[in-house]
């Protein structure tokens, strides 16, 4: 293929890339969602699933997309149709990229608002208006904010400016720099927070709780959600991985790098879950109170311990960063598209966008006071939007992307990009052709037709 670099620029080494790659995978899926879902499906067997999912599916399709973006250097969807046309194939598989474009756009729209709930927690840290909450209260502190559209639009609409602005500015040096004080920064905290958690006498039941393998637990839908959080957490299936993989340097090899990132990600979410459960535990709080969870359980945790006010509020500021460097990488596939695509000024690209999804995000906030009576099959817009994307579009389009690549692109070429050992190049292969399609086709067939 004969660029050499995307006209958008280039990461500057290999580190910056798993930054920013990490950047995107470490989020909210991490810290908030992956500790409630599994709170609301049974803690153990799901986790396990989860962790198989990762390894099995979610390790290989990130290959995937970063060996087709970094051969292109385009846009997914030009980057999709270019390696198809060069494995003599026709140039319509660009299609996957749009599917995956819309899927960042439903997904920003309920991620902002939840990055928004995020930055008022900061404000109530900072206010110490949480110092010595009970659970209960806790609870309706969050259910209050919920009913307050008002707020939840502020916030919503500074996260969305935060993102878009960054995305506007290009691949900033700024963002990477942050990332690389940040992302070691919400390690320590999360540490220090499991450490606590260690002292408040929950952590037994929270440990057994996620470790323990109870399959008489395990459903077809928990397999699914485990599934589609793989992908999720990852970033996969919808073209960002792609993108910030057209940004990476040739040198760099594509399989270590795609572990540091799958490993950290998946690190970073059990630590969360393990700091989290204990807490939950130990106040008699209900591990499957859904997306409040994070919300409810970290401000008692916070309210009771030593220096609770100084941590608390600097761990909802490392959330948050967490959540903006996914958030950017969210819109990015779409915006270097209408770059590429329109021949529009970066900035145009990311306001037009940016409005979009904004204004996308306002249904999603709606969905707990104006707009709650307004359900897509039995779900509020914001559940949704979460459920059809994290569920359907994320899976769907991995399993689009692992049977191109597997089927589609000559194995010279992915070999080509991967320079694997000729035995895991095989096992890569196998994986693309049959064992992430298969898994993913299994899964979604029987959350379609539930066994009786
Ligand atoms: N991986 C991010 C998280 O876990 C969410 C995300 C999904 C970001 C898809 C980009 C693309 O929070």
């Amino acid at each position: 293929m004969k660029n050499k670099t995307s006209i958008q620029g280039s990461w500057a080494s290999r580190w910056i890339f798993i930054l920013a790659a990490t950047g995107s995978a470490v989020g909210l899926g991490n810290i908030w969602k992956f500790p409630y879902i599994t709170g609301e499906n049974g803690g153990g067997a799901f986790v396990l699933v989860y962790l198989a999912c990762i390894l099995m599916v979610g390790i290989p399709i990130m290959m995937a997309e970063v060996f087709i973006g970094r051969r292109a250097r385009k846009n997914p969807i030009n980057a999709l149709a270019d390696v198809a046309e060069e494995s003599g194939s026709t140039k319509k598989w660009g299609i996957i990229g749009l599917m995956g474009m819309l899927s960042g756009v439903l997904i920003f729209s309920f991620y902002s608002v939840v990055g928004g709930w995020v930055l008022h927690y900061i404000k109530v840290m900072l206010t110490g208006e949480m110092i010595g909450v009970t659970s209960d209260a806790a609870g309706s502190a969050f259910g209050a904010l919920l009913a307050d559209p008002a707020t939840l639009l502020g916030w919503h609409t500074l996260f969305s400016i935060m993102s878009i602005a960054v995305v506007a500015a290009g691949i900033n040096k700024g963002i990477e720099t942050a990332t690389r004080i940040m992302m070691p920064a919400l390690f320590v905290l999360l540490i220090i927070l499991l450490g606590y958690a260690m002292t408040t006498g929950g952590f037994a039941q929270g440990w057994n709780f996620m470790f323990e393998f109870d399959f008489s637990k395990l459903t077809w839908n928990a397999a699914l959600v485990a599934l589609g959080h793989s992908f999720f957490t990852l970033s996969l299936g919808m073209g960002t991985i792609m993108a910030y993989g057209s940004y990476m340097t040739k040198d760099a090899s594509i399989g270590k790098t795609v572990l540091a990132i799958g490993g950290l990600d998946t690190l970073v979410a059990l630590v969360a879950g393990l700091a989290i459960f204990p807490i939950i535990f130990s106040n008699g709080m209900d591990p499957a109170a859904g997306p409040g969870l994070m919300f409810i359980s970290l401000p008692v945790a916070f309210g009771q311990m030593a220096f609770g006010q100084l941590f608390g509020v600097l761990f909802f500021i490392l959330i948050a960063v967490a959540a903006w460097t996914s958030a950017i990488s969210l819109l990015e596939p779409t915006v270097a598209f209408l770059i590429e695509r329109l021949k529009i000024k970066r900035m145009t690209a990311a306001i037009g966008l940016g409005i979009t999804v904004w204004a996308l995000g306002i249904a999603c906030l709606g969905s707990f006071s104006f707009m709650s009576d307004v359900t897509f099959f039995g779900k509020n817009t914001f559940d949704f939007f979460d459920y059809i994307t994290a569920n359907i579009m994320l899976p769907l389009g991995g399993i689009f992307i692992a049977l191109f690549a597997g089927w589609v692109v000559k194995d010279k070429f992915a070999q080509d990009e991967l320079q694997l050992p000729s035995a895991v190049f095989k096992l890569w292969n196998i994986s693309m052709k049959f064992t992430a399609p298969i898994a993913v086709a299994i899964v979604l067939y029987f959350l379609i037709n539930p066994m009786k």
